[in-house]
């Protein structure tokens, strides 16, 4: 799909369906407003007839006259006095959702600079590319082409042009428009390597998609470790890992270089599990599938380098995804097993599915060479995380504060939000081993603090901060599939380091 933006009236817009916006009751948005004065009275009239109330509920009409469009789709924004971003998010949604399954290729939308309260310009302008993103991602690769072709929309949307009020929404709207373009197609980068199965998606194939990306961006430098690599450097936690595994674990190292060379670059750190069976402490097998999706923190490492590299965003970054299976074998780890990590510090093996925290303790101790301003990791790390914030929120833990607060606000305002837990020292006894510096489990309670503990003693050299993505990676259930979520809060929160908002 592509984007334009115009500042043509709305009666002049031309398109296969204008998208506007009507509040509950039937209260004209100010461009419906307009368009209902072009069309002679006929909107206000043939509402009469209809009931829009809830946010998405919608009244398509074919041409009006005096409206050049071929048809305007009125949307309901729900009942005014109570407008949120929220119910523009699902009115738009709607109205892509049904046009989908409408002959109409060539959109216009007035939603995007409709003066609603609580949305910029820019922002609408970027959440509409996001949500047409939303709309027309297909996970089908691995389907046979009859079945893509039967199943793909017989007139896919092909463009959506955004109504700006004045020259200076124009502005606006068009940094939306590119900041949205490139968030999005990062967002389905980590769905497309999420939603692939793990026979197609292991560590390899995932070096080999991060290698892809450095050959088409000159800013984009990748280099591997290998097993040999990490056991001459010491990496004993991560190893013990991918000893299970007939695939070879890869540590992908990505670095962006946007600003001058001294300045110290943002790392972030992603879990790249590509099949979590649980090792020895092997999981049950119901849903055992999903399990696949363990490694969507380091997909969207590899997504947010990507799409710093499209907006050629004037900051450095270096992207460390660990990459490994996690499976039962003679070779796997065993509970009781004691390893010893890159920093030198030992961690009794108390139960091999706690194995997310393995791999990331090792590439934490290994980006402080990185002299990084921050490390962020992002991790689909506890179960417990889905229990305490289910899918709307992922889990924040962080050892500096400003640091947090800065990921919270890039959430709220890029609707990927973050909610945070305590990280009290209090905490950390729970970890206590009394054979090894620590044990990599923490017990029954607060299951997520714990996991973040074990972690934050591998990050007393940074600013760090860690997102558990347990509950907002993907759907299960009917609408099964990756979300591509935290990306839209990292490049929020990258967007605002480099100044570019
Ligand atoms: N990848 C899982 C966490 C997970 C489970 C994410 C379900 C999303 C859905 C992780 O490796 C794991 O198995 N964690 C264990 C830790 C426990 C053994 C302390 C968990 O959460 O059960
Ligand atoms: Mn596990
Ligand atoms: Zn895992």
């Amino acid at each position: 799909m592509d984007y334009s933006i115009s500042t043509q009236s709305p009666p002049d817009l031309t398109a296969d369906c204008l998208i506007s916006g009507v509040f509950a009751g039937n209260k004209l948005s100010p461009s419906t407003a307009q368009l209902d004065q072009a069309s002679g009275g006929a909107i206000a009239r043939l509402l009469k007839n209809a009931h829009l109330d809830k946010p998405g509920d919608s009244l398509l009409l074919q041409e009006l006259a005096g409206i050049k469009a071929k048809k305007l789709l009125l949307v309901c924004l729900g009942p005014k006095k109570e407008f949120k971003p929220a119910a523009w998010r699902k009115a738009l949604a709607s109205a892509l959702g049904q046009l989908q399954k409408d002959k109409s290729r060539q959109l216009a939308s007035t939603l995007g600079d409709d003066l609603c309260k609580g949305l910029s310009s820019y922002a609408s302008a970027r959440d509409s590319v996001l949500l047409c993103a939303e709309a027309t991602y297909r996970a089908d690769s691995c389907k046979s082409a009859e079945a893509q072709a039967k199943a793909a929309p017989k007139y896919p949307l092909q463009h959506l042009c955004c109504w700006a009020a004045d020259a200076a929404a124009e502005t606006q709207m068009g940094l939306g428009l590119k900041h949205g373009q490139a968030i999005a197609q990062g967002v389905n980068l980590a769905k497309d390597l999420a939603n692939l199965p793990g026979n197609i998606c292991t560590p390899s194939y995932l070096a080999e998609q991060a290698k892809k990306l450095a050959k088409q961006h000159k800013a984009l430098k990748l280099s591997v470790l290998e097993e040999a690599d990490m056991e001459k450097l010491g990496m004993g936690s991560l190893l013990s890992v991918s000893r299970g595994s007939r695939q070879p674990a890869k540590l992908i190292i990505m670095e962006y270089k946007g600003a001058k060379a001294s300045a110290k670059p943002i790392a972030l750190v992603g879990k790249g599990l590509t099949f979590d069976a649980g090792g020895i402490s092997l999981k049950p097998g119901a849903g055992m599938d999903e399990m696949k999706y363990d490694m969507c923190g380091g997909a969207s490492v590899i997504a947010c380098l990507q799409a710093a590299a499209e907006l050629e965003l004037p900051l450095n970054l270096v992207g460390l995804v660990p990459a490994s299976e996690n499976l039962p074998d003679g070779a796997a780890n065993k509970p009781g097993d004691i390893v010893t990590s890159l920093s030198g510090q030992t961690i009794e093996i108390l139960n091999t599915d706690a194995e997310g925290r393995l791999i990331l303790c090792d590439t934490l101790t290994y980006a402080e060479r990185f002299e990084p301003a921050a490390v962020i990791d992002i991790a689909t790390l506890t179960g417990a995380c889905i229990i305490a914030l289910g899918d709307q929120a992922s889990g924040l833990l962080a050892n500096h504060q400003e640091l947090a607060d800065e990921l919270l606000a890039a959430g709220q305002a890029s609707n990927d939000r973050a909610w945070q837990l305590p990280l009290w020292e209090e905490y950390q006894k729970q970890l206590d081993s009394p054979f090894a510096d620590m044990a990599n489990i923490g017990g029954k309670g607060a299951g997520t603090i714990t996991a973040a503990c074990f972690l934050s003693r591998f990050a007393k050299k940074f600013h760090w901060a860690h997102l558990d993505i347990a509950g907002t990676a993907w759907k299960s259930g009917e609408n099964k599939g990756a979300t591509g979520r935290p990306v839209p809060l990292l490049m929020e929160f990258l967007l605002q380091r480099a100044g570019q908002k």
